[in-house]
């Protein structure tokens, strides 16, 4: 099959978390085209079960491939727990998550080999992390903690605030006793809370932010697989957001933390799919 470069990249997530992922893909992949998906009607995806999470990757997957999309980014971390192993094998075009590009940094620059993740309880429970990390050095051990508040915590607004202080600290205490040196922030909305998980943790703590990684690495792999956009094909939405609910509140947020304005978002019944 022939793949067109100048197609966009399709990127999906459960709500809004995934825009964390987008805004890195515009930042430094400017002239890459983004249609998105968030499953606004059926977040969160973190307390749900593989069966369920599966489905609904699939179904979100359909509706990309209808959108001809040249590669797809699971933008979202449960989902790329859950659901990337199994999905990748049914896909003709180059899919990737954002865990391993995240597990990566944590073992290429953890130097007492103590490596903590947080994220959510489905992504924690997965074991994920511990698999990829261990499969890059046996010696690492991988400290994991589930931190639900935090995703609304973010979606309130609430990103320094006593409150979100408050609970980083109770969240963090126990990775802190177990004295790690790196911390994944393996959830979409927690690059978010950056300065305040950095602030709690303290300078000795390096943070690795998948949301960034997963843009470098997705570059890479369009360059690997020749699939890098000219650039030449102008398009009046080069970023089109579709939800399966509630596309103005998608929108503001969107608008909060994009560095562009989000114009276009649609909603779609993602159960026909
Ligand atoms: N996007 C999800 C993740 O990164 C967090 C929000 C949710 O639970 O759906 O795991």
């Amino acid at each position: 099959m022939k793949i067109d470069r100048d197609a966009p990249v399709g990127v999906f997530d459960s709500g809004v978390g995934g825009l964390t992922v987008a805004r890195e893909i515009m930042r430094n992949l400017p002239s890459e085209k983004i249609v998105y998906f968030g499953d606004t009607a059926r977040v969160p995806y973190g307390n749900k079960s593989k069966e369920t999470i599966l489905r609904y990757s699939r179904q979100i997957i359909r509706f990309l491939r209808e959108q001809e999309v040249k590669a797809i980014v699971v933008a979202c971390n449960t989902a790329s727990a859950f659901a990337l192993d199994e999905v990748r094998h049914e896909l003709d075009i180059p899919i990737l998550g954002v865990i391993e590009p995240g597990a990566e940094v944590a073992a290429r620059i953890t130097k007492n080999k103590r490596v903590g993740v947080i994220g959510t309880e489905g992504t924690i429970g997965s074991g994920i992390h511990e698999k990829y990390l261990k499969k890059l050095d046996q010696e690492i051990t991988v400290i994991g903690k589930s931190c639900p508040l935090f995703v609304s915590l973010v979606e309130e607004g609430w990103l320094h605030d006593p409150v979100t202080v408050e609970v980083a600290s109770r969240y963090l205490k126990e990775l802190q006793e177990q004295e790690i040196d790196t911390l994944i922030l393996g959830c979409t909305h927690y690059p978010l809370l950056r300065s305040t998980i950095g602030q709690v943790m303290g300078e000795k703590v390096q943070l690795v932010n998948p949301a960034y990684e997963t843009a470098l690495e997705l570059g890479r792999l369009l360059k690997e697989k020749d699939l890098v956009s000219t650039g030449k094909e102008q398009e009046e939405f080069p970023y089109r957001f579709y939800v399966s609910d509630l596309a103005e509140k998608f929108k503001s947020f969107a608008n909060s933390i994009l560095p562009y304005d989000v114009e276009m978002t649609q909603k779609i019944d993602i159960e026909k799919y």
